[in-house]
């Protein structure tokens, strides 16, 4: 399946579909109790395109969501003030590249007819992988690049703006076919006064609109008289007559000094502004998370609220302190998480056990 309009891409690395698809794990999962399936929730510990060629053949098609936050290939190494290196992001330039193709293929086979997949990435090498999703997921099924506000400005020295955003991909597996649950955003309390300059003694802020819109009716009901007045030229009533009545015995419509009616609207009954593609979730400071790239929980609900139902099963493959996972109990969706990292492992143990979230802790063992 390529679909990057007429092109395939090449990089030093890069693994075919098959040869993807045909691989064959070197090892198996075990846990603790030694039952060697993982039912969700589970962490399982170990490399992950081991552990996602393992889940192909039981979970296929079976996460509404999958949330990834991989390495960005800097060539840094990540961790906590005094504590071990959490993880090394060493794997640069191509390298990276066919990393991260080989686990995309194996993501797209576990996602449901109905899923998203959410990838985190940085604006360095972000467009070199919205390539390969592109060709992986299909062009068509691109939903959004949104940019990430991750930190304060910057002020750098540098010949250079300030970096202050990275970005996260969306694809559907079917676009259109995705869960979508539109989640909407409040007002802020300078837009309420903007949008809402009147106040009601008992109601609050409200502003009135136009009982009348354009377009005349000819012979109907919202082109006749109403207590005395007719709708302007070229316009019709919004309402029938007996609506009309209705919303001005109910005290809904406010009479200018010159006799215009109108209907007023109040912020308490705003439905929200639409998500656009730009997102403030600004990260903690390294002294308050638990993980050194831990990213904002906030931005997690927004994601896990939007693309799954209480049913849905979450994928997050690269863990990390368990962000997503967290999340996802707490929305009551039931997840599946994988991280290689010892000391990821031990944070995301302690993170769970804080939140009181019941789970199973699995290992892949490879053969020797
Ligand atoms: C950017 S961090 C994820 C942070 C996470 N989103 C959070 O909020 O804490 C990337 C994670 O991917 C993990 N990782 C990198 N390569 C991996 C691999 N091959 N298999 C499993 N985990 C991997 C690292 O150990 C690291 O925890």
């Amino acid at each position: 399946m390529l679909n990057t309009r007429n092109c395939t891409l090449f990089f030093e690395g890069k693994w075919s579909e098959e040869e993807i698809l045909g691989y064959v794990p070197s090892g198996s999962m075990i846990s603790h109790d030694h039952s060697s399936f993982p039912e969700p929730n589970a962490f399982i510990f170990g490399d992950n395109f081991e552990i996602l060629a393992s889940l192909v053949p039981h979970y296929r098609e079976a996460f509404d969501l999958i949330y990834i936050d991989p390495p960005f290939g800097t060539g840094q190494d990540f961790s906590q003030p005094e504590k071990d290196v959490a993880y090394s992001d060493d794997l640069i330039d191509h390298e990276f590249l066919a990393f991260l193709h080989k686990r995309l293929v194996l993501l797209r086979e576990l996602l449901s007819e109905r899923g998203t997949i959410y990838l985190h990435i940085d604006k360095k090498i972000g467009h070199y992988v919205k390539l390969i999703m592109d060709e992986v997921f299909g062009y068509q099924n691109f939903i959004n690049d949104i940019t990430r506000i991750k930190c304060n400005p910057k002020n750098f020295s540098r010949k250079a703006y300030g970096n202050y955003s990275d970005m996260i991909l969306v694809y559907a597996k079917k676009r259109d076919q995705q869960i979508w649950n539109e989640v909407r955003e409040p007002l802020t309390e300078s837009e309420v006064k903007k949008l809402f300059p009147k106040i009601h003694p008992e109601k609050g802020r409200y502003t009135t609109h136009p009982l009348h819109a354009p377009g005349e009716t000819i012979n109907g009901d919202t082109g006749q008289e109403w207590k005395g007045l007719f709708p302007p030229k070229g316009r019709h009533w919004r309402y029938s007559r007996e609506e009309l009545s209705k919303l001005d015995n109910e005290g809904l419509i406010e009479w200018s000094s010159k006799g215009n009616p109108r209907k007023m609207v109040f912020a308490k009954e705003h439905p929200g502004k639409k998500v656009q593609d730009v997102w403030t979730f600004k990260d903690k400071g390294m002294s308050y998370v638990s993980y050194p790239t831990e990213k904002n929980h906030d931005l997690l609900q927004r994601i896990i609220q939007h693309s799954s139902h209480p049913d849905s099963l979450v994928l997050d493959a690269f863990a990390g302190s368990g962000g997503t996972l967290i999340n996802a109990s707490r929305l009551g969706r039931k997840w599946v998480g994988i991280d290689q990292s010892e000391e990821a492992k031990v944070v995301i143990e302690e993170n769970m056990e804080k939140e009181g979230i019941v789970y199973r802790s699995l290992l892949f063992l490879a053969e020797e």
